[in-house]
């Protein structure tokens, strides 16, 4: 039986740290399916199928196994729809931890078939995440070792630098 995954998240933007645990899931599972939440009560920097797109080219490079997917609604039932038995998050800092800690047991009680596998973000990405790249470049910061080249193409097009 071939074991598929969710990577699920609002990916707005996909940061390296992002990239860099969709990676090594790649390697852990037959099939990653990578979901980006489309949640119409947030307004998000990024409408859903640019985020779609952004993520797509991203990981372009990572071999066959890998598919980007919008979805909206509870993330254990976009896992069910996929097949999938895992869903898969990264863990900065112990800060992220009791979040992750309430969303899994939350989602193990929603669906017991599906069980959250968490990776430990890389070293040098600890630090990052989507809010402080936007902020970086709004603020004419470089972001080229923080976000995938497309991401950061697509923030210097959105956000043109406020001050110098
Ligand atoms: O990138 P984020 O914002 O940390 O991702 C959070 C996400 C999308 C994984 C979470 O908000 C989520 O699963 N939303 C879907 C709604 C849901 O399933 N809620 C119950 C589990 S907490």
């Amino acid at each position: 039986m071939s074991r598929i995954a969710v990577f699920p998240g609002s990916f707005d933007p996909m940061t390296m740290a992002h990239l860099d645990v969709a990676r090594r899931a790649a390697t852990l599972f037959d099939r990653l399916v990578i979901g980006v939440l489309h949640n119409p009560k947030k307004a998000p920097l990024f409408p859903v199928e640019q985020r779609v797109e952004m993520i797509r080219a991203s990981v372009a490079d990572f071999g066959g196994n890998v598919e980007v997917q919008a979805f909206d609604g509870l993330t254990v039932a976009f896992a069910q729809r996929n097949g999938a038995g895992f869903i898969v998050r990264g863990l900065r800092a112990v800060s992220d931890f009791e979040a992750e800690l309430q969303m899994a047991h939350t989602n193990r009680r929603l669906e017991r078939s599906v069980d959250t596998v968490f990776l430990m973000s890389a070293l040098e990405f600890g630090y990052l995440s989507s809010t402080l790249a936007k902020e970086v470049a709004q603020f004419g910061g470089e972001v080229a070792e923080m976000v995938p080249v497309p991401v950061a193409a697509a923030l210097a097009e959105r956000l043109p630098r406020e001050a110098t």
